[in-house]
């Protein structure tokens, strides 16, 4: 029996401001098996990080429920999330500003053991030093501090401080975005081989469709706060169903993604607005942009497979 260490059901975040509201997540709904990778693709503003905040109980959500490691944390405030905080960390774009800057690198590893007052200092001296040869650093490494260390150095710190307290679950809010292309290379192999040593689940979002397809066992494409398209790898990058899937498909080349300049966000452009259900990607549709059902019909997922959906009227035929 697989076991899903996520589950979220029908999660939606709205954020009201003086222009109104934004719905950033709009009823979305997923579930990630222990031991996998999902990805989360979606251009800028589709509501990825907005996602793994509530997941990571950061932010509460308007509407929904979140389950982690079979613990409803829908309303959870700081203090209840607090034990599962052990299981559950993250990694983000920004190699530096994530790392504190005035600490070396051994301190910013140890960070979590003492804020969970966890072993003590020769247990957590060797647990860094365990962890820093996990990621590929160097013992001279651990006297250093964020500036004088690469932005690929500065990912692995981050990535060794996130295991520091031997999660179950990493979320990688684009961890590799940053990087060179070389490095995100290095780095991305070192998260497969880390997932396999460790068993971790991942939950990594991404523009970029090729690190997705190199990462993911399952991939989500969200668009304007909601989950247009769903499946495994494959199905979702050899039969796409959503217009938005192919066209991004067909913007970057997914054979090489040490090759993949082209990003999600490259082939953003405004859409008009529609009836609030109907669907959001209709004005730049090429089949949806004069069909009257897409503009005003409300849509509901359509499954294909037990695993592969798709939010759309009128899906790529094949
Ligand atoms: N605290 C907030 N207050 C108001 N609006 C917000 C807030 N956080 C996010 N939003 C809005 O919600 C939408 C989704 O934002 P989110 O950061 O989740 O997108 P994203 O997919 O992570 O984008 P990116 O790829 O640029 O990181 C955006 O329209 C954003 O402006
Ligand atoms: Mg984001």
């Amino acid at each position: 029996m697989t076991s899903q260490i996520i589950n979220v059901d029908k999660l939606s975040r709205e954020f009201k401001g003086s222009g109104g509201t934004v719905r950033a997540l709009d009823a979305i709904s997923l579930a990630v098996t222990e031991g996998t990778t999902l990805a989360v693709v979606g251009e800028s503003g589709s509501g990825k990080t907005t996602a793994a905040r509530l997941i990571l109980g950061l932010d509460t959500p308007s509407k929904g429920s979140i389950s982690v490691l079979g613990q409803e944390i829908t309303s959870f405030g700081p203090s209840q999330m607090r034990p599962l905080r052990r299981d559950i960390q993250v990694v983000q774009q920004d190699p530096f500003s994530q790392l504190n800057r005035r600490h070396t690198v051994k301190r910013i590893i140890e960070g979590p053991m003492l804020a969970f007052k966890v072993g003590d200092k020769k247990s957590r001296e060797e647990r860094v030093i365990e962890l820093l040869e996990a990621v590929g650093l160097e013992r001279e490494h651990l006297k250093r501090k964020p500036h004088e260390l690469s932005g690929g150095q500065c990912q692995r710190v981050a990535i060794a401080r996130a295991l520091a307290l031997d999660p179950k679950i990493l979320i990688l809010d684009e961890a590799v975005s940053a990087l060179d292309v070389s490095v995100r290379a290095q780095v991305l192999n070192l998260l497969k081989k880390l997932q396999r040593d460790r068993g971790l689940t991942y939950l990594f979002i991404t523009h970029d469709l090729g690190v997705a397809h190199y990462m993911a066992d399952e991939i989500v494409v969200m668009f304007r706060g909601r989950i247009v398209e769903r499946g495994t790898r494959s199905e979702v990058f050899d039969t796409p169903g959503h217009h938005y899937t192919a066209g991004l498909l067909a913007s970057v080349p997914v054979a090489d993604f040490t090759d993949t300049k082209a990003a999600v966000s490259d082939v953003i452009v405004q859409a008009t607005p529609n009836k609030a259900d109907a669907c959001a990607y209709r004005s730049r549709c090429p089949i949806g942009k004069n069909l009257d059902d897409c503009a005003s019909k409300a849509l509901t997922e359509t499954m294909s497979s037990a695993t592969h959906g798709w939010l759309c009227h009128f899906p790529i035929d094949r």
